[in-house]
């Protein structure tokens, strides 16, 4: 069974580093959403310190300070920054050793001094999660007994990366791969399903492409300026977005499901331990939390993907 996890990125609302937007239009009662998750059973939250600049963490601890809900478990992440150097269009990140100390120490207070059940490097470089000094760092804080076990969230740019891939499945001593199931990355879920990273615990996000599989078209303007997916949508991304769309049509209607049913099943044909969903209000939490489906058929994946070749 797969568990479900709500997602935080899109209720901590707007968020920019360096000029780059990162965040999300405001949403109304981000706390209610969270606690209706909570009641329909989702597993775990995920969070980061960068979410709304922090605001992602203090609406976690807000959410869990109902007692029936204050067992469940927290993933979040460090390593991006609001400002500081950065090559030109990429976000400042550091992952130096005193910097994620202090960046954890700040999650944790943020946090309710609660356990944090999976800390993730957010888009490390091979440099960062291969440097034994922040192992030992981390692993201090696994000692502690702050932090249960570490995870690498995966950049959409290390997706395309062999040697990147590569590093990560040489490595030993993160737990958890966080990375999009989605296919937009449908080389990377071939690449999954043939054994790379079989050693890990593997949990998925933006299975809707951030929603932008589910719009019946995708134009930037169509997005607000505090929403990240209007800086996201080029000209190339629009018309991968469009095309995927299409195949996605076709294939549902087939066999006779909406797109987000067959974007659910597709994510289910991968063996993750957990499913990070990105809800942004009640309703959508609701019908994110109840739809219970099955893996996507082999043949019908290998079809589909063959026609997003
Ligand atoms: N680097 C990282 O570590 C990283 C990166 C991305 C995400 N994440 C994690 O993964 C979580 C999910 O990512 P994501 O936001 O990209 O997820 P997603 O599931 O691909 O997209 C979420 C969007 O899908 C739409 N949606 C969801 N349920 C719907 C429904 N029932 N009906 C219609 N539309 C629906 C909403 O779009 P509208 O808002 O347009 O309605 C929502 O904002 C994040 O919150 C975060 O915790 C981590």
């Amino acid at each position: 069974m797969t568990d479900l996890a709500i997602g935080l990125w899109g209720l901590s609302g707007p968020n920019t580093a360096n000029g780059i937007q990162l965040g999300w239009d405001e949403v109304n009662r981000p706390v209610d959403v969270l606690k209706r998750a909570f009641e329909l059973g989702a597993a775990a939250l995920d969070t980061s310190d960068f979410y709304g600049a922090g605001r992602g963490e203090l609406l976690v601890n807000e959410a869990l300070s109902v007692s029936e809900f204050a067992n469940i478990p927290i993933f979040t992440k460090g390593g991006l920054r609001q400002s500081g150097e950065a090559k030109n269009g990429t976000i400042p990140r550091s992952f130096d050793p005193d910097y994620i100390c202090s960046a954890f120490s700040a999650s944790y207070r943020r946090l309710g001094e609660r356990t944090v059940d999976t800390y993730f490097l957010h888009g490390p470089t091979i440099d960062a999660f291969t440097d034994g000094r922040l192992l030992r760092t981390l692993e201090k804080l696994r000692d502690e007994g702050r932090v249960r076990r570490f995870g690498l969230s995966l950049r959409r740019s290390g997706l395309k990366n062999p040697a990147y891939l590569q590093a990560v499945s040489n490595d030993t001593f993160f737990d958890v791969i966080q990375l999009p199931i989605s296919p937009l990355y449908a080389d990377v879920v071939t690449q999954l399903r043939g054994g790379l990273f079989s050693d890990k615990i593997l949990f998925a996000r933006s299975i809707n492409g951030h929603g932008l599989l589910l719009k019946d078209a995708v134009d930037e303007n169509d997005f607000s300026s505090s929403d990240h997916r209007r800086g996201l949508l080029d000209e190339a991304f629009t018309e991968q977005v469009r095309k995927t769309a299409v195949v996605i049509d076709r294939f549902s209607r087939a066999i006779g499901v909406s797109r987000i049913r067959f974007l659910r099943s597709y994510a289910l044909a991968v063996n993750v331990e957990a499913i990070i969903l990105g809800a942004r209000n009640v309703s959508q939490v609701e019908e994110g939390f109840t739809m219970n489906l099955a893996p996507l058929d082999d043949d019908i994946l290998r079809a589909f993907h063959n026609e997003l070749k």
